[in-house]
């Protein structure tokens, strides 16, 4: 794992082309380590679904009045990335008890994402759509996570030429390790297409998270971590295994951190976190 201590802020991707594999829920759960650990975080929420929004208190963000979401600043010129900016909050957005979550920032996303693909194919220098909207903003934060959605398509690209990182997370197993060579692909092409636009990440972690399918989940575990290791060597980060309180939390709107301080699942993100090269900040 390549540890880019030096540029401020990390600006992360969370991909892979299938839902399911754990994006969002590493997103919003590393986001919040991270900002436990005393970092200014911001996490994207580039995904129609809007999970990470949903994780982080906003369950309708499209609902909410007088405000914008990120599909606003991807289709009016006028608005600002700043904002669709809100605090992340644990608990549901309005409901008494909900707190704001220190240090960690949501730009929200909206259902209206699904046109985002076809907006994009009518619009110029598209693929620098993310990079130009993040430039005003980026010098506020210490770690941006950009949540994508489940696909390889327009707002993908222009979330990994954002990017310093991208970090796959897949389920472990054959065929979504095979998968990960479509990722690698694409990194590829952005960074040759795109070099002189400034793209230049690198596939920078995989992350494998133990997300319940219908098959069996000891062995097939087990090899495909392996398999990971095999391949991916020193790439591979801590895994994240299953848990209950995962799916739970997110019901709740609560990060593990607040929802399950000293559980399994929780101390898998912080694993994570350290194994990404971050660590608690003493002094600012
Ligand atoms: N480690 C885990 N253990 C159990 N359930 C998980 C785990 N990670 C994710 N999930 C659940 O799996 C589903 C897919 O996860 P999600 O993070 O939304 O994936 P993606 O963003 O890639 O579509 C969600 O319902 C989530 O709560
Ligand atoms: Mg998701």
């Amino acid at each position: 794992m390549t540890v880019q201590a030096d540029l401020v802020p990390r600006i992360i991707s969370m991909t892979n082309q299938v839902g399911g594999s754990g994006k969002s829920t590493s997103a919003v759960n590393l986001g919040a380590q991270l900002a436990d650990f005393g970092y200014t975080v911001l996490v994207v929420d580039a995904d129609d679904q809007c999970d990470a929004s949903v994780a982080l208190g906003y369950e309708y963000p499209d609902d909410l009045p007088d405000q914008k979401t990120i599909y606003h600043c991807l289709t009016e010129k006028e608005t600002k990335l700043s904002e669709a900016i809100v605090p992340a909050l644990c608990g549901p957005h309005g409901e008494e008890g909900t707190k704001v979550i220190d240090n960690l920032f949501l730009v929200l996303g909206s259902g209206e994402m699904e046109n985002a693909e076809q907006h994009l194919t009518t619009t110029m220098g598209r693929e620098l759509w993310l990079k130009n909207l993040l430039e005003p903003v980026k010098g506020d934060f210490d770690v941006v996570l950009i949540d994508c959605p489940g696909s390889l398509g327009l707002v993908v690209i222009g979330a990994i030429l954002a990017s310093d990182e991208v970090i796959a997370c897949i389920k472990p197993g054959y065929k979504e390790l095979r998968g990960l060579t479509r990722i690698e692909q694409k990194i590829e092409m952005v960074k040759d297409t795109f070099g002189a636009n400034g793209a230049h990440a690198d596939l920078s972690g995989v992350l494998l998270v133990d997300v319940p399918t219908h098959r069996s989940q000891g062995a097939v575990w087990d090899d495909g971590k392996k398999m990971a290791q095999e391949t991916y060597g020193d790439l591979v980060l801590p895994a994240v295994r299953r848990s209950t309180k995962i799916p739970e939390s997110y019901a709740h709107q609560k990060v593990l951190l607040y929802f399950d301080r000293a559980g399994e699942a929780t101390s898998d993100y912080l694993a994570v976190a350290k194994g990404m090269g971050f660590k608690r900040l003493t002094k600012r």
